[in-house]
């Protein structure tokens, strides 16, 4: 093999289409062998203040103005001049390159799309080149755990009008031995929600995560809802499965304090925090992701104080994966886990980055997809290589939300005797005598 042929020769961006229906940009890498690399963009609609930018054309004559024609100019001119005949093996300095060239702190410049687009299609063009799996290529020989999949089944806030405050209710299928056990486990309590569901008369049509989107009276009827459908499926909540809870509470928090309508009620912070700790004496909820407002660390660490040592606290928003916002909350102990989301910053090398600093930091880490969702399984692959205690990827429902989940049973198949699932390991972190059974 002639290292010399891993040269980046082309670099082509298109505009497709997301599982909304929305433009997106895919890229196309090749390099002088031939080798090629392609890779698109999702996008979010909770999406934190503090995220990266997502460059939108503003035309409203097309696409209602979301069009991503601008950020695919970006790709084909400077972008593919600033990276053309680097080696796609260098993914440190071309990212640096990229970060470089865009200048800004939050890449408003280029556009995250943009810059991720081509920093994900040249990982993929080296990996092909090498002819290594993506997960072994940005992993080595020594990550060979499947992630516990986290199940948006029942989807609510932004992600589905009329139905619960909270954004979503997750299924964490941990009491199994294998990856593709837990995604069984995991469609049979969602077959048995929708049963469910239907005998109540309750609608079963589905958010854009895939899960189900009832018009419910509050959160607490959900994860009622959610138990009996882990008991109806044959399985122990509590011991078998769990459950998780991404309150995205940024999407309602209003002149600072959070405005719960499904329920009626306004709460400050601290009645947030006690509405949560009797939630988790009651339930068997094991992690709460953005319990509180993207901006209320004063909020967070009351929150991580109270409950956090038997619970996963999550930042979502709160970090947006970014390096500076993650060392405030190390450094002021506000939770004990991250969401990890590679378009909130933008470059695969500053995700990795993220990801280790977390994970020295003694938390655990779930790599996630965005509502709005391509094809593309990249974060599949990023999750083993990493060693991420969890992935994030909706329910067990839709193509693009399983394009990820049945990329992991092929992994788990592929690593064969050599694979092993993270299962109750992966809450490594959290003291289990508080737990409700
Ligand atoms: P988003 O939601 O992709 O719409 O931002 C996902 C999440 O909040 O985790
Ligand atoms: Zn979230």
């Amino acid at each position: 093999m002639n290292l010399k042929e891993s040269i980046i020769e082309k670099i082509k961006a298109r505009e497709i289409l997301d599982s909304r229906g929305n433009p997106t940009i895919e890229v196309e890498v090749v390099l002088a062998n031939g080798s090629i690399g392609r890779s698109s963009v999702p996008s979010g609609a909770s999406v934190g203040r503090h995220e990266a930018v997502e460059l939108r054309d503003g035309d409203d004559s097309r696409y209602n103005g979301l069009g991503v024609l601008k950020a695919l100019e970006n790709v084909n001119g400077d972008i593919a001049s600033c990276i053309s005949g680097m080696s796609a093996l260098e993914q440190l300095s071309i990212d640096r390159a990229l970060i470089d060239l865009d200048g800004t702190a939050n890449k408003g410049r280029y556009g995250a799309n943009a810059i991720l687009g081509a920093s994900l299609a040249v990982a993929r063009a080296g990996a092909n080149f090498l002819d290594v799996p993506l997960y072994r290529y940005l992993g080595g020989i020594g990550h060979n755990t499947l992630p516990v999949p986290m199940l948006n089944i029942l989807n609510g806030g932004k992600h589905a009008r009329n139905s619960t405050d909270f954004q979503e209710f997750m299924i964490v299928p941990v009491g199994v031995t294998g990856f593709a056990q837990a995604m069984r486990m995991s469609s049979e309590i969602y077959h048995s929600l929708y049963r469910i569901l239907s005998d109540k008369d309750l609608s079963t049509n589905v958010g854009d995560e895939g899960g189900f989107a009832p018009p419910l009276s509050s959160n607490k009827e959900a994860v009622n809802l959610i138990l009996q459908a882990i008991n109806l499926a044959g399985y122990q909540a509590g011991k078998d499965c769990f459950i998780a809870l991404d309150v995205a509470a940024s999407s309602f928090y209003e002149d600072s304090r959070y405005v719960l309508s499904c329920e009626d009620v306004v709460l400050s912070s601290a009645e947030m925090i006690n509405y949560y700790a009797d939630l988790v004496a009651e339930f068997p909820i094991i992690s709460i992701e953005d319990g509180l407002a993207e901006d209320d660390w004063e909020g967070w660490e009351q929150l991580m104080d109270r409950i956090g040592g038997g619970v996963q606290i999550v930042g979502d928003d709160l970090y947006v994966t970014n390096p500076e916002r993650l060392a405030r909350g190390i450094r002021n102990n506000v939770s004990n886990s991250i969401l990890i989301k590679l378009n909130q910053i933008g470059t695969l090398s500053e995700t990795l980055a993220v990801v280790h600093k977390a994970q020295s930091a003694g938390w655990t880490t779930i790599i996630s997809h965005r509502s709005g969702e391509t094809e593309d399984n990249a974060i599949a692959d990023l999750a083993v290589a990493v060693g991420a205690s969890f992935i994030k990827s909706g329910a067990p429902c839709r193509s693009e939300r399983l394009a990820k989940y049945n990329r992991l049973i092929c992994i788990e198949d592929e690593l064969g005797t050599g694979a092993t699932y993270y299962g109750m390991a992966s809450l490594f972190n959290l003291k289990k005598e508080s737990w409700k059974h």
